[in-house]
């Protein structure tokens, strides 16, 4: 079946239309003899683990409950487990996290915002040049990207004030929230200055705003065996995870401190401000607590996944003389020249069928988001292919 039914715009041109996934490959073209492609795209890195999904019986027969009136096993269990995971890493008293499970990065972002401003009784957001958090409703509020926001320039909020990345703003005591990245990912994977999340903890805490950290690129495992980079640091009020969070199942997930959610949500009214039909969602329950699961189990093969990538990209970089930015499972080369990376993505998946994502604000980049599962034969042709292509 050709794209012609989907809406148009929505697809690279001349791209293959895929038909298979198994392990760290997909495949496109008929049966009996597909063609099989190094994944290193991982739907935007949501299968950190590679493409076998954690959909055993137990996921597939569970309660589903009703939204948020009626829960369900799977869906307290993965909640627990993710303020459990939070509270680890930061030290803290498990009962004083509360989480949700959603679907989508900006379902979550939307309701860590919304929490925020209820939480707060203030309008004000702060975010940053360059940030991406999704394109729906007040996670658009806090996309930087004028290609999102201009079509819709009437109906976005004009509450939001623009910091420079890595800058510090001052701020005022009517900003609810600071949104931001704890690397900024569709970017260009640009890391933060060692001192900017602490600090911006300091300015929130000054004028009594909240700190959310959007780690639904760069959390769950991404770049490295933590929940969200930089946690400990910063001690965020409100994280906002999604896709490595759910193992390749779609999910997403808002974690915040129990007294601002109580702040923002418990009103004692009998319809609540904000739900969803999918709240809690039993399969998104599932890949949640899959990912939380590995995170404890297989930290060091994270670890080790990461540093063999850094040990096989770092010399490839500097032999090309391009800047080779990322951690962990998170990887971003870049040409140095605007839409070079759309053309190095391109020659990698014709000419060595190997798959990545253009990326970077002007186009320069390309992101690796391999599966911590490639195996050293998968690297070797890596190492063959790239400096290859870069030609
Ligand atoms: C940091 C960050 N936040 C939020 C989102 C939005 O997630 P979704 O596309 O699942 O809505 C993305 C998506 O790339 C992201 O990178």
């Amino acid at each position: 079946m050709s794209a012609t039914f989907e809406f148009p715009g929505f697809r690279l041109p001349g791209a293959p239309t895929f038909t298979g996934a198994l392990g760290t490959s997909m495949f496109y073209g008929a049966l009996p003899t597909p063609t099989p492609v190094l994944d290193l795209a991982m739907v935007f890195g949501s299968r950190l683990w590679g493409h076998d999904l954690p959909l055993d019986g137990d996921a597939l027969g569970a309660a589903p409950g009703v939204g948020d009136l009626y829960g369900h096993e799977l869906r307290d269990k993965a909640c627990a487990a993710l303020c459990v995971r939070v509270a680890q890493e930061l030290h803290d008293d498990v009962t004083d996290w509360r989480s949700l499970v959603l679907h989508t990065g900006s379902e979550a972002v939307e309701t860590a915002i919304k929490t925020a401003l209820r939480a707060t009784g203030r309008d004000g957001m702060v975010a940053f040049e360059g940030g991406y958090h999704g394109t729906f409703g007040l996670a658009l509020a806090v996309t930087h990207g004028a290609q999102f926001r201009d079509p819709f320039w009437r109906q976005i909020p004009t509450t939001t004030t623009w910091a420079p990345w890595g800058v510090v703003p001052a701020m005022t005591n009517e900003v609810a929230c600071v949104v931001v990245e704890p690397w900024q990912g569709r970017a260009g994977v640009i890391p933060p200055p060692s001192w900017f999340l602490s600090l911006l903890r300091e300015e929130c805490d000054r004028v009594g705003a909240l700190l959310i950290f959007d780690a639904v690129l760069c959390g769950a495992g991404r770049t490295g065996a933590t929940i969200a980079e930089a946690i400990a640091d910063a001690r965020p009020d409100i994280v906002c995870l999604g896709k490595a969070i759910g193992s390749g199942i779609v999910a997403s997930a808002v974690v915040s401190r129990a007294e601002v959610a109580a702040a923002a949500w418990d009103r004692g009214a009998v319809e609540p401000a904000h739900t969803s039909t999918s709240i809690g969602d039993p399969l998104a329950s599932a890949g949640i607590l899959h990912s939380i699961g590995a995170l404890q189990s297989r930290g060091a093969e994270l670890e080790a996944a990461g540093a063999a990538w850094q040990a096989l990209l770092e010399p490839i970089a500097e032999a090309a003389g391009m800047q080779l930015r990322g951690t962990g499972l998170l990887w971003a080369l870049d040409t140095g020249t605007p839409g070079g990376g759309m053309q190095l993505a391109k020659r990698l998946l014709d000419e060595h069928r190997v798959l990545v994502v253009p990326s970077g604000l002007d186009g320069s980049s390309i992101t690796l988001y391999p599966a911590a599962t490639c195996s050293d034969l998968e690297l070797e042709r890596v190492a063959e292919a790239l400096p290859r292509a870069l030609g």
